[in-house]
């Protein structure tokens, strides 16, 4: 009899954003006529810059002749795009990444899923709260939880991201192994020092730790003293594997190309704790599991790095930021006190009741759709996140909308 992985019933209802693309869909059958506006799952909505566009067209053209056609590529990216990648993303900002430390993917989410097969079964586990679901739900997954218990899995240990330490959490007193963290912050739009990173860095090394750090926005830090990579922070090259994204950084969330940095100082050690090289792990499990990211698609990822490519996600991301500040100022207008926008895509608004009832009232009454604080786990509770990402008209629509159902609270 074929039986079904166990861990699966442990998990919580459906992910996060089929349950809001669930409401959503029942409230546009149950009003047709009405114009939703989304602000809810962090979609970009500006079409792809001009020089992506230009160089997937010339790539399709290769592949529709003999001469040029390319078929499978190397798993870990073509050498093009990883040598980009080391010298824009790194090299450029004075931090030492080589272009074989970079593996391209189909996703950050699918990168930070995948990753947790590489760590035994009983590493112990630290997520902040509140979190992207994935982290949490891949672990439930593969076994390494228990049951949920007052909302939180047995098991892990979960790190508050509140008011109290502005939603960036210090290192638990405990010993784990496995940490994420994410940075700018998905849900929270909140940033970490250099000074707060070099604290997970350090407990790393004294615990002999993995930091697996998700730097998927980091191309909204306009400001310059805040870190981009946890490569920045001295020795983190030892302990951390980070993961990036084109999708928020050049509107790719469709067209789908990411990367891992996988350094290959970086390690976990084995059961008589012998340092194993996760470099030569993640090769191979990426290279028996993975069959590359398409040609087309890497040449248009390689195309962000163009003086053209920058200029115009420069362009599109600062408007996006625009339609942050926008709601930052309109929502702190209305008495809410929020977090994030200013370096960061998300806003973290302080609801003061339950989030999904606050998520409720702003879909049936304003016909705006965001995200429920809840749905990222208990300190999201009493918060929802509202995304910049979408049109400049439409989010001066929500804002005014949302301002005539809250205004006379
Ligand atoms: C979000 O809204 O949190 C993100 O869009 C989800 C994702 O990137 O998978």
């Amino acid at each position: 009899m074929i039986r079904v992985n166990p861990h699966y019933s442990k998990l919580q209802a459906s992910y996060l954003f089929s349950a809001i693309a669930k409401r959503m869909a029942e409230f546009q059958a149950s009003h047709p006529d009405s114009d939703l506006i989304k602000l809810g799952i962090g979609d970009v909505t500006h079409a792809l810059p001009a020089a992506c566009t230009e160089a997937m067209h010339k790539a399709v053209d290769e592949m529709g002749c003999d001469a040029t056609f390319r078929g499978y590529g190397p798993e870990q990216g073509y050498d093009f795009l990883r040598e980009a990648i080391a010298l824009n993303d790194f090299a450029a900002r004075g931090i030492a990444v080589q272009a074989d430390e970079v593996f391209v993917s189909d996703g950050a989410k699918c990168d930070t899923a995948n990753i947790q097969e590489l760590f035994a079964q009983d590493a112990r586990i630290a997520v902040p709260d509140p979190v992207y679901p994935v982290y949490v739900d891949t672990n439930v997954m593969a076994g390494r939880t228990g049951e949920v218990q007052d909302e939180r899995y047995d098991g892990l240990v979960y790190l508050d991201s509140t008011e109290d330490n502005h939603y960036v959490p210090t290192p638990p007193a405990q010993p784990v192994d496995l940490i994420y963290l994410c940075f700018p912050n998905n849900p929270t739009g909140a940033t970490a020092t250099h000074a707060q990173l070099k604290t997970w860095v350090d407990y790393a090394h004294e615990h002999q730790a993995l930091i697996l750090f998700d730097a998927a926005y980091e191309a909204f830090v306009r400001d310059d003293s805040l870190p981009r990579s946890i490569y920045e922070i001295e020795g983190a090259d030892e302990v951390a594997i980070e993961f990036r994204s084109f999708s928020k950084t050049a509107g790719f969330t469709g067209t789908r190309c990411a990367y891992t940095v996988v350094p290959k100082a970086c390690r976990a050690y084995d059961a008589e704790g012998n340092p194993q090289e996760l470099h030569a792990l993640w090769n191979r499990r990426h290279t028996t599991k993975f069959n590359g990211v398409s040609y087309p698609v890497q040449r248009a990822a390689e195309a962000v790095f163009s003086a053209a490519g920058q200029a115009q996600i420069t362009t599109v991301n600062d408007g996006y930021l625009g339609n942050a500040a926008l709601i930052r100022e309109k929502i702190s207008a209305l008495g809410y006190a929020l977090v994030g926008g200013e370096n960061s895509p998300y806003i973290w608004i302080k609801t003061g009741i339950d989030s999904w009832d606050f998520f409720d009232r702003l879909l049936n009454d304003a016909a705006v759709v965001t995200t429920p604080g809840a749905g990222f786990g208990s300190c999201g509770q009493g918060y929802i996140r509202i995304s910049a990402f979408n049109d400049r008209s439409k989010v001066e629509e929500a804002m005014q909308r949302i301002a005539a159902v809250l205004g006379n609270r």
